[in-house]
């Protein structure tokens, strides 16, 4: 009964089957999100190379040298890691601003209309995949797509709830667990890559395949 509900609904509510609304504010945060996910990056990328404390010793004690003064080496550690934490800081107020995204997407999926709900696209995509009509290959990259969706959110739920128990590592129970926290968020950073690249090899070839115009209509709204 539920499955013949679906697939008319599917059938009226688009030209093509993999043809999707996406409404300004799922637009607004995707690209937001984006831009404050890649910062969140670079916090990392800068934090874990050029300024990286150790390689960094030598360089300030040269400095302080050349310029006519002494410094002994945990001193220079000392101003080395004065810089790296800064990085680590900013990355943890990047953080926040995620975590703060991921909250608005909660409220945004309750918010979005009946078919603009991630829950109701893995329908379709499971109720497209029964369906005969459709290339079996497209239904498995398009059932994959929105369960890699969720894979994603489920990730970046981790990663918040870890960086938050890394943020406040002055309480107590969050002290005694600090280096199992911090294994998970740097494991499930790995994860994270992962999806992200796949995604943009994925929208990528999406365009110039099969779905023409699926990078525009995440920027206009439009429907193709
Ligand atoms: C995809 C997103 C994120 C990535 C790729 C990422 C990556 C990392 C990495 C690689 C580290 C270093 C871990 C280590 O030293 O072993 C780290 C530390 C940390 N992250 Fe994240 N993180 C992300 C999101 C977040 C979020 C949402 C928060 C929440 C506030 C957060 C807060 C922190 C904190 C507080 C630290 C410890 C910094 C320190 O050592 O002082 N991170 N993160
Ligand atoms: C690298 C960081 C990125 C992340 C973390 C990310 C994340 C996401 C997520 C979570 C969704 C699903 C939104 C929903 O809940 O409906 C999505 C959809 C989408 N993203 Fe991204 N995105 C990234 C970058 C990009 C870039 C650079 C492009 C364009 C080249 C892009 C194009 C799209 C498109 C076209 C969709 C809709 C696809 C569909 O209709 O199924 N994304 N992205």
């Amino acid at each position: 009964m539920v499955e013949i509900t679906f697939k008319q609904y599917i059938l009226n509510s688009s030209n093509s089957l993999f043809n999707e609304n996406h409404s300004l504010a799922i637009r607004i945060w995707h690209w937001t999100f984006f831009a404050v996910i890649l910062s969140s990056l670079v916090t990392v990328l800068f934090a874990s190379t050029l300024f990286k404390t150790r390689p960094n010793i030598p360089m300030v004690q040269a400095q302080i040298e050349e310029n006519g003064g002494t410094v002994t080496h945990d001193q220079a550690k000392a101003v080395a890691h004065e810089y790296n934490d800064k990085l680590w800081d900013l990355h943890t107020w990047v953080g926040y601003g995620l975590c703060f995204l991921l909250f608005s997407r909660i409220i945004i999926e309750v918010s979005n209309s009946k078919e603009e709900k991630l829950k109701n696209k893995i329908k379709k995509a499971l109720a497209i995949s029964n369906m005969d009509l459709v290339e079996k290959n497209d239904k498995r990259h398009y059932l994959l797509a929105k369960y890699g969706y969720l894979f994603f959110y489920i990730i970046i739920l981790i990663m918040a709830i870890t960086g938050l128990g890394l943020a406040f590592e002055d309480v107590p129970f969050l002290k005694e667990i600090h280096r199992n926290i911090k294994q998970v968020h740097s494991f499930f950073q790995y994860l994270a890559y992962f999806y992200m690249l796949s995604h943009l090899i994925g929208v990528i070839r999406a365009d110039i395949t099969k779905n023409k115009g699926i990078v525009s209509q995440m920027i206009n709204g439009k429907k193709l």
